[in-house]
């Protein structure tokens, strides 16, 4: 039983986007902790304004927090590195792969994308809102080529032969929602208690983009060198080959080399 996450879960079987219906709600007064699932998006989409492919069989879905009073405005690109880590604890304990947290907010199994994760703010009735939209592919077809750099997989290709028994493919999709709902509760509870070292430790741990070589893209320009940290806020620190640091708050990040 969800405390606050998914305490209210609005199930649809096709929807635009679940971020959209989820902040068409939110201005409407929808209360924190409501989650928007749907089985099929038309338009779903990812950041940097990219299309997000969402067909049947994998798992699309949105959760609004009430960013106001729990976290400070600063601490808001903790939100999807907690919401990264909740997905890797919730594969690992339903179907005991190994996946790991890419920045800014992919979720990898082996080097290759399973999950997307996209945060957006809002403002109804001058509360501050989050909405973090979630994209697992667990038994859809995956979609190639999303991102400049980045190859993609999914639960069931991952699992191989165990996936094939018979009935497991949509059993999954539900245990994986609930446990990656139980685990962003107990992640928000952190936020919200102003443990921000811990969440930030967590997602050192669970990286695989410290310590390897990364390109980022960012709006303006193009920067190479070594991902070293994240500092408080969420932003990447990349040692250039001149020993400079540079902090990325935004962008997207190839993997190049250990
Ligand atoms: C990315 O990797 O660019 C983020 C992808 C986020 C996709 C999810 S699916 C559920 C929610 N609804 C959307 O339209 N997008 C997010």
């Amino acid at each position: 039983m969800h405390k606050l996450i998914g305490r209210k879960i609005i199930r649809h079987d096709s929807v635009t986007s679940t971020n959209e219906v989820l902040k068409e709600l939110a201005i409407e007064g929808l209360e924190p902790g409501t989650v928007v699932v749907s089985a099929v998006q038309t338009k779903g989409h990812g950041r940097m304004e990219r299309t997000w492919e969402s067909p049947e069989g994998g798992l699309w879905l949105s959760v609004l927090l009430d960013a106001t009073s729990e976290i400070e405005l600063d601490k808001f690109g903790l939100i999807p590195l907690m919401a990264g880590c909740a997905v890797v604890c919730a594969i690992s304990r339903i179907v005991g792969l190994d996946a790991r947290v890419k920045w800014p907010n992919d979720v990898l199994i082996k080097g290759r994308k399973v999950c997307g994760i996209l945060g957006e703010m809002m403002k109804a009735e001058e509360k501050q809102l989050a909405i973090i939209g979630i994209g697992l592919n667990v038994n859809n077809p995956v979609q190639e080529g999303y991102e400049f750099s980045q190859a993609s997989t999914s639960i069931v290709e991952e699992m191989g032969d165990r996936a094939s028994i018979e009935g497991l493919g949509a059993a999954i999709i539900d245990d994986l929602e609930s446990a990656i709902l139980s685990e962003l509760e107990l992640r928000n509870n952190m936020l919200a208690g102003g443990k921000f070292d811990d969440i930030l430790n967590e997602w050192r741990t669970r990286s695989d983009t410290l310590g390897k070589r990364v390109k980022i893209r960012t709006q303006t320009e193009e920067i190479e060198g070594l991902a070293r940290d994240i500092d408080e806020s969420g932003s990447l620190l990349v040692e250039r080959g001149d020993g400079r640091v540079e902090k990325v708050l935004v962008g997207d990040c190839e993997h190049v080399g250990e």
